[in-house]
């Protein structure tokens, strides 16, 4: 039987840190076994917000490729492509946008959130409201049955639902099947200063930092402010360094707590293990991005590839689209 399909994105903002492997890279890895994966570079959707200073999308998107490979997406098995490399997504975008009545864009709950949090971007301009109309093509193109995402991207998914049911209705047939997302479990891992791990805040670890980098940051983390004396007790549930454990190395959380609880270490010796931990779960990943990294060409090759394979896939669905919506030569 033919495996469902599968596609997600993200923008190329640049390097990907460990929030993201224990988050959305981790759980497309092992969706590759199940379902035919599309994951594709939004450097269309990284241009709405970014167009002032656009250049970085070019090393961005190399970064970001970077990591997927690292992390496990395989590119013999999943289709790894950048979204410009696919003319049929701004089409799609344009068609799409003629079903897609104002009112819900401007409701878009994240529409609403950025316009007024991001104060040191000028977000008014007519593309970034339509990011959303941008998203449904992106799914209804490959007709991905499910679309993996993060809690903050659910609205998108609700919309594109929406433009799904409204274009099949109004068309007369069933021709899109309605994306079901799926929410990506992940765990709550903090950065290392207890705030959300983000590149804006500068408290994250980066996929490609050196076991030497990594060590050093973890040495800055922030403990259990209460545990000034190594004789003091600590304690673990309000630790970060502990919460990492439970991420990265579970089956040592309840010894190192106790060990912590009981003052029988410090909060040095603590944080050395812990870089092992990380570091050792990073070598792999590391040494696949190095050897990628060395050959210059070997990203544009991938995406090259999987711009081939998702061009072919985009192209039967706009045939479908132009004959329904009477675009282009009668059929
Ligand atoms: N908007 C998504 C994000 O910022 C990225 C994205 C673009 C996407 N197109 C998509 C995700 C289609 C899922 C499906 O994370
Ligand atoms: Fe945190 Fe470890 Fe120190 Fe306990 S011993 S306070 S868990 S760093």
């Amino acid at each position: 039987m033919e495996k469902k399909r599968i596609l997600s994105g993200m923008r190329p903002t640049g390097r990907l840190h460990l929030g993201n492997l224990v988050g959305a890279l981790s759980n497309w890895r092992a969706l590759q076994d199940d379902y035919q994966c599309f994951f594709m570079v939004a450097d269309y959707h990284a241009l709405m917000s970014e167009y002032e200073k656009p250049v970085g999308l070019f090393d961005n998107t190399r970064e970001v490729v970077l990591d997927w490979i690292a992390c496990g997406l395989d590119p013999e098995r999943s289709v790894i492509f950048r979204q410009s490399d696919v003319p049929a997504h701004a089409e799609l975008h344009l068609v799409l946008s003629c079903y897609t009545p104002l009112g819900w864009l401007e409701r878009c709950p994240t529409y609403k959130e950025q316009m007024q949090q991001i104060t040191e971007r000028d977000l008014t301009n007519y593309a970034f409201l339509g990011y959303p109309c941008l998203q449904a093509a992106d799914i209804i193109l490959y007709q991905a049955h499910v679309v993996p995402v993060g809690e903050d991207q659910l609205p998108h998914l609700e919309l594109a639902r929406e433009i799904v049911r409204r274009f099949n209705n109004l068309v007369g047939r069933q021709v899109f099947p309605e994306p079901q997302g799926k929410l990506t479990q992940s765990p709550r891992l903090l950065g290392l200063d207890r705030r959300k791990m983000s590149k804006s805040y500068g408290n994250q670890i980066d996929i490609a930092d050196d076991e030497e980098t990594v060590s050093k940051k973890i040495m800055t983390m922030i403990t259990d402010p209460l545990r000034v004396r190594l004789k003091d007790p600590g304690h673990p549930d309000d630790c970060n360094v502990c919460q990492w454990y439970k991420v990265f190395s579970p089956a040592e959380y309840d010894a190192i707590a106790d060990q912590c609880r009981n003052s029988k270490w410090g909060c040095t010796d603590c944080k050395k293990r812990l870089a092992a931990v990380v570091n050792e779960l990073l070598a792999e990943p590391r040494a696949k991005r190095k050897v990628l990294a060395a050959d210059p060409d070997a990203v544009e090759k991938i995406l090259t590839r999987g711009a081939e394979q998702a061009r072919a896939r985009a192209a039967e669905t706009m045939r479908e689209v132009f004959s329904l919506t009477g675009l282009g030569k009668k059929p």
